[in-house]
């Protein structure tokens, strides 16, 4: 098999090392990969988004599948286009990839199912939305932009002041271009948050091993949004009573609901839950594995990832093996300084191979040069993993290993699992 992967972030990265564990794979090219899948990987300087420049290299490359992992790509209609040349490929169709495209298709959707989340109301009028938020709507309340904004279209706004101007810059200022030119306004809700990825085929979905993300930039959930700083599986909030409530009410809802609107979901479905006094809600769905979630799902699945990739391809996965080891993981992110806001890139990365006698190193933001030395060249620029029977271990291990690698300002949480495992103490 000879695989094309789209994305170049630790996430691919981490797909592409899985991927490489099955014989049956003779070739991986990623387009545009980075430093560290340049080790395993042809890069194929394309980006991701480029439809035309894909289907083009495949047209002229013998690739048998792809893999897109990336949320732009999948909302661009890659898969569609893919197919249409005879490409089979990992991911859902441009029409099913709206669950996360729009935030307001993705409300709507469960309002019309009954699948449980904030409740909201939906605008794309500027003086509408203020008449709403000035009206005696309660605070805090949560501004959405509709479309993908890199993680940063949600603002938590504790008081009237804020939402105005939240809706300001989004609606009027468009900070977030044509993505939040519409906009959900919802209910703050209050609980620990789980990532659950699941692989399904439209039919059967199977869920991985949950996870817990550590989204804000600074220790104790200080700073800013980012993309995510850390993150740890399973998640202890995550416990088999939930997990069964979340399938009946959440998951195959899901499911069912996108078969009925004609927009099948194949690929892996990812559920950004909330555990509320209520029961499990849905904060948000995305169209693809998480990142840095896939970075410690992965490392744990026992079954081979790309016949289970297959299998969500071509509608099998009923008959196919999804299992997890009970180990836990740890992965920490070494970021530039300065991110999610500026930061600088071009700095050398000492201390890797050590490292990597300690942990998995996925790389993201890196770039190898031609003298095979590795910089820094993004936001978020390693992600160093490790998996242990304990949490407490892979914690621990992760960070021995982290304090191996240095580069010019770096930045990371030294916080990363200290809530998992409080929660565990508690459990
Ligand atoms: P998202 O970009 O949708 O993942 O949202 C970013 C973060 O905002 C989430 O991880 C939550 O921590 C928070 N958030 C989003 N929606 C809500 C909500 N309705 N209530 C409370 N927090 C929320
Ligand atoms: N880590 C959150 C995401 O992938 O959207």
């Amino acid at each position: 098999m000879k695989i094309l992967i789209i994305g170049g972030g630790g996430r691919e990265h981490a797909i592409a090392k899985k991927l490489a564990e099955n014989p049956r794979v003779e070739k991986l090219w990623a387009a545009p990969g980075n430093g560290g899948m340049a080790a395993f990987c042809e890069l194929v300087p394309l980006k991701a988004t480029d439809v035309e420049g894909v289907t083009a290299f495949c047209r002229t490359h013998p690739v048998d599948y792809a893999v897109v992992a990336q949320d732009d790509p999948l909302c661009l209609g890659m898969v569609d286009a893919l197919a249409e040349i005879g490409v089979p490929s990992f991911g859902p169709t441009k029409a099913a990839a709206e669950i996360e495209g729009s935030k307001i298709f993705a409300k709507d959707m469960m309002r019309r199912y009954g699948i449980p989340t904030a409740r909201y109301e939906t605008f794309d009028d500027y003086e509408k939305a203020l008449a709403y938020v000035r009206g005696g709507a309660a605070f805090p309340l949560v501004v959405k932009a509709d479309g993908l904004a890199l993680g940063k279209g949600v603002l938590i706004c504790g008081t009237l002041p804020e939402a105005e101007e939240a809706l300001t810059e989004m609606m009027v200022n468009t900070k977030f271009g044509k993505s939040g030119t519409r906009v959900v306004i919802e209910e703050f809700l209050q609980g620990p948050e789980v990532s659950v990825l699941a692989f399904t085929d439209g039919k059967v979905i199977r869920p991985m091993v949950s996870s817990m993300d550590h989204k804000r930039a600074l220790d104790g959930d200080e700073g800013l949004n980012t993309g995510g700083m850390g993150t740890v599986a399973p998640n202890p909030y995550y416990t088999e009573e939930v997990a069964d409530r979340a399938m009946r009410e959440i998951f195959l809802p899901t499911v069912e609901a996108m078969n009925k609107e004609g927009r099948t979901f194949r690929g892996c479905l990812y559920f950004g839950l909330m555990i509320t006094a209520d029961g499990p809600k849905v904060i948000e769905y995305n169209c693809r594995f998480g990142d840095p979630e896939t970075q410690v799902v992965l490392p744990l699945l026992k079954s081979d990832l790309l016949t289970v990739m297959q299998a969500c391809t071509d509608g099998t996965l009923a008959q196919t093996d999804v299992t997890f080891s009970d180990d836990c993981t740890c992965c920490v992110i070494l970021a530039s300084g300065g991110y999610p806001v500026k930061y600088q890139s071009g700095y050398r990365i000492s201390g890797l191979e050590e490292a990597e006698k300690l942990a998995e190193i996925y790389h993201a933001g890196t770039r190898r040069e031609a003298d095979g030395t590795i910089v820094t060249a993004g936001g978020r620029v390693l992600g160093v993993t490790c998996s242990a029977h304990t949490l407490r271990e892979a914690v621990d291990r992760a960070y021995r290993a982290a304090d191996c690698i240095s580069f010019r300002d770096r930045q990371l949480r030294r916080d990363i699992g200290q809530r998992a495992l409080k929660a565990e103490g508690i459990k």
